[in-house]
């Protein structure tokens, strides 16, 4: 089986305020960018890779991943607009006898072999998407614009979910076509009739969103 990844790290990293895009912020002496895309380049599991790199960032991803020596860096895209956007792109690279896309969040740096096997093995038995995930611990209220809350939520069940996710590479080509909006893949493959199943998750899968988690992250490694 051929799995290919697809390494999200178009976003313009906003929340991060930096002037450069967030998969070029320092973390440690590299790029952000660096560290998840060495872990899928020397991960088993993974056959190769497609880098989708912030618009006109396009060839500093291609140069970093030639000074990390990434054999398995196929291809390199400039994102869209959206996430959703940017996986389309990325999906665009891979070829049509792929059997499984993984697709991972730059911004989550610290993906492991052991969550990728996690997140590969329930494909054999017939689901279409495997997704990380962690119980959600704090008590979740919905709460109006004023900070009044409207609602407690019952946390019985409730997962944060993560990347990386995998799916089957038709059903994620399906559920990505026509311009279909989620703020993760497995939400297009749910939309479209997939059945997603939710493995173990990993705490230090964080994402990368304001300087401390970047902080927090350098301090793990
Ligand atoms: N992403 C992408 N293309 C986009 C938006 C997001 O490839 N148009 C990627 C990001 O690079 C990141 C992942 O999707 O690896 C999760 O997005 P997020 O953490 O929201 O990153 P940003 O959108 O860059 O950050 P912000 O929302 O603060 O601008
Ligand atoms: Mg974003």
């Amino acid at each position: 089986m051929s799995v290919w990844a697809i390494l999200v790290a178009a976003g313009r990293g906003e929340r991060l305020g930096l002037d450069q895009p967030k998969a070029f912020a320092k973390l440690g002496e590299e790029p952000l960018l660096a560290e998840p895309l060495r872990r899928l380049d020397e991960s088993d599991w993974i056959d190769a890779i497609v880098v989708v790199a912030p618009p006109g960032w396009e060839e500093p991803a291609i140069l970093l991943a030639e000074e990390l020596g990434c054999a398995k860096a196929n291809a390199c895209v400039a994102g869209g607009a959206t996430r959703s956007d940017s996986v389309r792109a990325g999906l665009a690279e891979v070829p049509g006898d792929a059997l499984v896309v993984l697709v991972h969040d730059a911004a989550r740096p610290l993906v492991s072999d052991d969550v990728i096997g996690r997140v590969l093995a329930p494909l054999s038995d017939g689901w279409d998407g495997v997704v990380p995930g962690l119980p959600v611990s704090d008590t979740l209220k919905l709460v109006a614009p004023d900070g009044g809350v409207v609602d407690t939520i019952a946390r019985d069940g409730l997962y944060a979910v993560q990347t990386p996710q995998a799916f089957l590479a038709d059903v994620l080509r399906r559920a990505v076509a026509g311009g279909a909006e989620a703020t993760d893949c497995a939400g297009l493959v749910e939309a479209t009739g997939g059945r997603v199943k939710v493995v173990d998750g990993d705490p230090r899968l964080l994402k990368v969103t304001t300087a401390d988690d970047l902080a927090k992250i350098a301090s793990w490694l």
